[in-house]
């Protein structure tokens, strides 16, 4: 394992189940990826991702939406507690939430979006079961997986960092064909951060981080 001192910071913000911040963890810790998870944020106080971390011994801090606060209002508001973790990099992964810049602006260039599908195709929530929709009907033939810098308020979309496609099997039901996304999806973020994290901050055209150590 990488010594902690030399470790790419990595924010994580879930808004689910979190099996995709389980494999980054599990990634950093056997070395894989040069990286250590020092905080999980989610703005559902329920996530399983937030236990997840807890098992783990990283800090998971909760930034619901208040009633009647906005959504600028809100994304500062994380800004400030992701900033609390002086990370190098924030990674969404399964995060259902669009940031707006006064999240954004925070953390150039250093925001990382994991989506269940090929740039441009299905952006938003449920890309997976619409995907298997449309093969169902006869309009789609496969489907991948993407991993992108966010760099503005659009919906999972930026310059892709990778992709990997994924095909359809005979007879494939959402689930079946939602764990192989899911499986691919593991893989995907995972090297993807296993690379952005062996060349840092090089690798992704980025200056050391003012407030960080990078
Ligand atoms: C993943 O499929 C991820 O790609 C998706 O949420 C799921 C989270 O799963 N993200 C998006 O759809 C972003 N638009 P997980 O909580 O098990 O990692």
């Amino acid at each position: 394992m990488p010594g902690v001192g030399t470790a790419v910071r990595l924010a994580v913000l879930a808004s689910g189940t979190g099996t995709n911040l389980q494999a980054v963890i599990d990634a950093c810790a056997a070395g894989t990826i040069n990286g250590q998870v020092v905080g999980v944020i989610s703005d559902r106080r329920d996530a399983i991702a937030l236990e997840r971390a807890r098992r783990h011994g990283i800090a998971a801090t909760w930034v619901g939406r208040a009633q009647g606060e906005s959504r600028d209002a809100h994304g500062a508001r994380l800004a400030d507690a992701v900033a609390g973790a002086s990370p190098d990099l924030v990674v969404l992964a399964g995060y259902m939430r669009l940031l707006p810049m006064t999240f954004l602006g925070r953390f150039p260039r250093r925001v990382i979006n994991l989506h269940p599908a090929l740039p441009g195709e299905l952006p938003g929530v449920d890309a997976i079961g619409r995907a298997h929709a449309e093969w169902v009907a006869g309009t789609r033939t496969h489907s991948g997986v993407m991993v992108h810098l966010v760099v503005d308020e659009g919906v999972d979309d930026g310059p892709v960092l990778a992709t990997c496609h994924v095909e359809f099997t005979p007879g494939d039901t959402v689930d079946s064909f939602g764990a192989r996304m899911h499986a691919h999806e593991h893989a995907l973020l995972v090297e993807t951060l296993r690379q952005v994290c062996a060349d840092w901050p090089q690798g992704m055209g980025l200056t050391p981080n003012p407030g960080g150590r990078a």
